[in-house]
């Protein structure tokens, strides 16, 4: 109970759900519970199921009918004792099976019938001691078989072997093996057809017959920590006498090592040994006693000598065939150009992971066929690469000398000019970007320069690679972070890596030559601007990787020019700006998923309503939304101009209808200051002073009349006057309606608030006055009905005595109706 409150909950989890499906109805792990069966939960589809450190103690027969699709099945330390009689029967299509550390007792005569396609078992430290019982003759598909850390005390492969026909990899790693005699392997001689690797390495090999490995022909033979001593092993040794052997790997193991030092003599038995390749893995005490090293091994074509000490390279035999030398982790101090040119057929050198190797002073004498030469992840540091090591290679078309510590380079290379691929990166160099140090290397298709400090300054800094494909020059600088004319004429290029290259600016010629550049890695650097102009020569790319610089959007010209080549883009880790502006690119972002490469990479840095945002994420209805909020507005403006034009155009009619609704509240305060309220044109002025003014002011009874040009109060809007003084103080209007009148907007404005005025307030009438020479048809059009109104009088005014006459006395006698008479006049009266 208390250890259930203990385990985490994903633990508790696992509890109650014992088995972990990796691959849905596929691949099961039921790895460490304790259960004693396969668990029903596990689907007749699996194929892979691991029941490892499970509690499974003994398999009866069909114990997998359950899972019969099996491929895989991993019983790793579950206890298992006994293995019945048709165990596996159901598992037709089982190809691997793992019984590692399981202590098995009994193994039934059938355990493992019906394993047709059983391509691997694995016995490792299942209590197996000898091969005589083990029940797998029929096995016609074993491939491997691993019977590794058991207690098998002899190799004498049983005559069922003869049936393996498929194996190619038989382990006895870390058995009782002491002795090998002749016809433990006489199965093997059969045929001649395996190509199988035999592993003997920790056994305790004390002898071995001579004539053991006659006429045995075997893919890999494997003999590391197998002698307990130089003469056990040297002797041992002589035993594989006959052997005929695709790779023959001695030695030991770097954390179990028996053999003290390498001794004179050693390896002579390998005379006798027929092989390609010989490898020597971690010796540790050569001392001075190597020069038999080459001895027996001068013949073969390839050697490896792993993780020894050998600070100087042995005699080496004459004639020597030995095609291939690797040297990896040895003692060398310098690289022994000298000895090594003996090897006259050597074709590959590799000397790497040296870490005392730091000078390269001696030439390499004539090798004509040398093609490769390896020296990359040493601590070099020499000047004048790279024909003065090689004076007499010309052959020479791989140089690795990557990982060093620095080089001057010179530009004479012209030793090697047939130099194909040439690696440098990360080693320091002293030359190139300075001068035009490649010139005469015409051939070279790949060149790494990568972190090699090179600051390119030279214009020609690469001129002369006329055939390069790949160009890395990652992690190097350039003048003023500019990138201007340095691959001119490098047309044939397909590959270039200029990333973390600290630049700020590409220029538009740049390009220009690479119209068969298929990769670029421009990434890592500072590059604000993805400009048409110079990617648009890159006709043929196919992967661009742009990431990591400071480009906040591309361009609707930019999207345009993106070759349909393309596969790859990479433009994760920029500066974007998710501004709605730049909808395009984000929708486009969405729509490219194929195309782009870290998109959970793509992150907006602006605006910062949305930094950190990623561009996948990036909500575009909401950029659809402010479109439509831009349309509104610009509706709202547009609305806002037109009704401003509206205001402007009929500013007096809103002016009056306020004041007319101002005016109904106020009406009922302001006395009749006026008996009217004269309306005419300003060019009629005469006319009113003359024929109305004078006759209605000076006669009797005296009417007041409101003129604008007199009562109206200075200072104070007119169209105010108008009302105030003009229409709320009197109880007539007076039109004068002239030819002028009719065309001036401003008196019929004047009449038209009349007649409203007329409307809203229900006073007493417009005196229409209409002087004699008025166009007859304008004036109907103009005054419409108002004139036939019955509170309304129309008045034509007649230079003629009796029309006058008529005129006065109609005009008067409208004006005298509810004229209110104060006490001044009734005196005067
Ligand atoms: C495993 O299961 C067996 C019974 O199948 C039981 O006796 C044993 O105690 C269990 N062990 C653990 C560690 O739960
Ligand atoms: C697997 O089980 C299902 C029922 O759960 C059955 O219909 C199907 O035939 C079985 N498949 C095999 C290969 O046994
Ligand atoms: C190994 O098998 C032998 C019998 O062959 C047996 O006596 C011994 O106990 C087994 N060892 C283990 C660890 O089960
Ligand atoms: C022999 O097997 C090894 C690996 O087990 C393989 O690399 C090699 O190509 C094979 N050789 C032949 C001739 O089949
Ligand atoms: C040169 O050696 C380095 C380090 O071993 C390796 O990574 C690189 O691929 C080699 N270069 C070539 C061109 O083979
Ligand atoms: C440029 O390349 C052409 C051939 O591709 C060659 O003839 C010419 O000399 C080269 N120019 C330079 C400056 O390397
Ligand atoms: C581009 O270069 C950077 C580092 O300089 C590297 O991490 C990245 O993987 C390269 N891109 C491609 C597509 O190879």
């Amino acid at each position: 109970m208390v250890l259930l409150v203990l385990v985490p909950p994903q633990l508790a989890n696992c509890l109650r759900n014992p088995c972990l499906e990796v691959i849905p109805d596929r691949a099961f792990t039921c790895m460490g519970l304790n259960i004693s069966g396969v668990p029903a939960e596990v689907p007749n589809t699996t194929r892979n199921l691991d029941l490892s450190f499970s509690n499974l103690k003994s398999l009866g027969s069909n114990y997998f009918s359950s899972v019969p699709e099996l491929h895989h099945l991993d019983l790793t330390r579950c206890q298992l004792h006994t293995i019945e009689d048709n165990s596996f029967k159901d598992l037709h299509k089982l190809s691997t099976l793992i019984l590692t550390a399981n202590s098995l007792q009994y193994l039934g005569p059938a355990a493992f019938d019906g394993l047709t396609l059983l391509k691997k078992l694995v016995l490792v430290e299942t209590n197996i001691t000898s091969l005589a019982d083990l029940p797998i003759g029929h096995l016609h598909s074993l491939q491997e078989l691993n019977l590794g850390h058991n207690n098998i005390a002899s190799l004498k492969l049983p005559e069922y072997f003869t049936n393996l026909t498929s194996l190619r990899y038989l382990s006895f790693f870390s058995n009782k093996i002491t002795h090998i005699s002749k016809g433990d392997l006489d199965v093997l001689r059969e045929g001649n057809r395996l190509n199988l690797t035999l592993v003997l390495s920790l056994n305790d090999i004390k002898y071995i017959e001579p004539g053991s490995f006659e006429k045995i022909h075997l893919g890999e033979l494997v003999l590391r920590s197998s002698f307990e001593n130089f003469n056990v092993m040297h002797s041992s040794l002589q035993g594989l006498t006959g052997l005929q052997v695709n790779r023959l790997i001695v030695g030991e193991f770097n954390n179990n090592q028996r053999l003290v030092n390498f001794q004179s003599g050693l390896l002579s038995g390998l005379c006798q040994v027929r092989m390609q390749e010989f490898v020597l893995i971690c010796f540790r005490d050569f001392e001075d006693d190597t020069d038999t090293l080459f001895n027996c091994i001068g013949n073969v074509s390839s050697i490896r000598l792993v993780d020894l000490q050998l600070e100087e390279v042995s005699e080496v035999p004459m004639f020597s065939q030995v095609k291939q030398l690797e040297c990896k982790k040895c003692k060398f101090k310098e690289v022994p150009a000298v000895k090594l040119s003996l090897f006259k057929e050597l074709r590959v050198l590799r000397i790497t992971k040296s870490k005392y190797l730091n000078s390269f002073r001696e030439k390499f004498h004539t090798l004509s066929n040398l093609e490769v030469v390896d020296l990359s992840e040493n601590r070099l540091s020499f000047t004048g690469c790279c024909s003065l090591q090689f004076p007499k290679c010309p052959n020479l078309k791989h140089l690795n000398l990557s990982f060093n510590s620095d080089i001057s380079v010179t530009g004479d290379f012209a030793t090697v000019k047939n130099l194909l691929y040439l690696d440098f990166q990360h080693t320091k160099l002293f030359g190139p970007g300075s001068y035009p140090v490649f010139l005469s290397l015409q051939k070279l298709i790949y060149l790494d320069i990568s972190y090699t400090r090179t600051h390119v300054k030279a214009q020609c800094a690469f001129c002369g690679l006329n055939s390069l494909q790949v160009l890395k020059m990652a992690g190097n600088s350039f003048e003023t972070n500019k990138l201007v004319d340095s691959f001119k004429n490098l047309s044939h290029l397909h590959t270039l890596d200029i990333s973390n290259c600290k630049l700020v600016q590409v220029d538009q010629s740049t390009f220009g030559a690479l119209t068969e550049l298929k990769e670029l890695n421009i990434s890592n650097n500072k590059l604000l601007l993805f400009d048409p102009g110079v990617y648009k020569p890159l006709r043929a790319l196919t992967a661009l990787d742009f990431s990591n610089n400071q480009l906040s959007v591309l361009l609707d010209s930019a999207l345009e020019i993106l070759p349909d080549s393309l596969v790859l883009l990479d433009i994760s880790q920029n500066l974007f700006d998710c501004s709605c502006i730049h909808v395009n690119f984000l929708k486009w972002v969405k729509e490219q998923q194929e195309l782009l490469q870290h998109e959970e990479l793509m992150i907006c840095h602006m605006p910062t309503y949305v930094k950190n945002v990623s561009l996948l994420n990036f909500d575009l209805s909401s950029c659809q939304l402010n479109a439509s909020m831009v349309a509104s507005s610009v509706i709202v403006v547009l609305a806002a101009v037109v009704f401003l034009f509206l205001v402007y155009k009929y500013y007096f009619q809103l002016y009056y209808s306020l004041v007319l609704l101002s005016g109904c509240k106020h009406s009922a305060e302001r006395g009749n200051t006026y008996d009217a309220f004269v309306i005419h044109s300003s060019k009629d002025q005469e006319w009113v002073m003359k024929e109305l003014v004078e006759p209605l002011e000076g006669g009797t009874p005296p009417f007041h009349l409101c003129l604008y040009y007199r009562d109206f109060i200075p200072g104070v809007p007119i169209i105010t006057n108008i009302i105030q003084e003009g229409f709320l103080s009197s109880r007539n209007v007076i039109a004068v309606i002239s030819t002028d009148f009719l065309e001036s907007k401003w008196c019929s404005f004047e009449f038209d608030i009349a007649q409203s005025w007329q409307l809203v307030e229900g006073k007493a009438g417009i005196i229409m006055i209409v002087l004699e020479e008025v166009n007859k048809v304008l004036l109907r059009q103009r005054l419409g009905l108002s004139r036939y109104l019955r509170r309304n009088t129309y008045l034509e005014w007649k230079n003629k005595e009796i029309s006058r006459h008529i005129f006065w006395r109609q005009l008067t006698g409208v004006l005298l109706e509810g004229k209110r008479w104060n006490h001044e006049e009734v005196k005067l009266m």
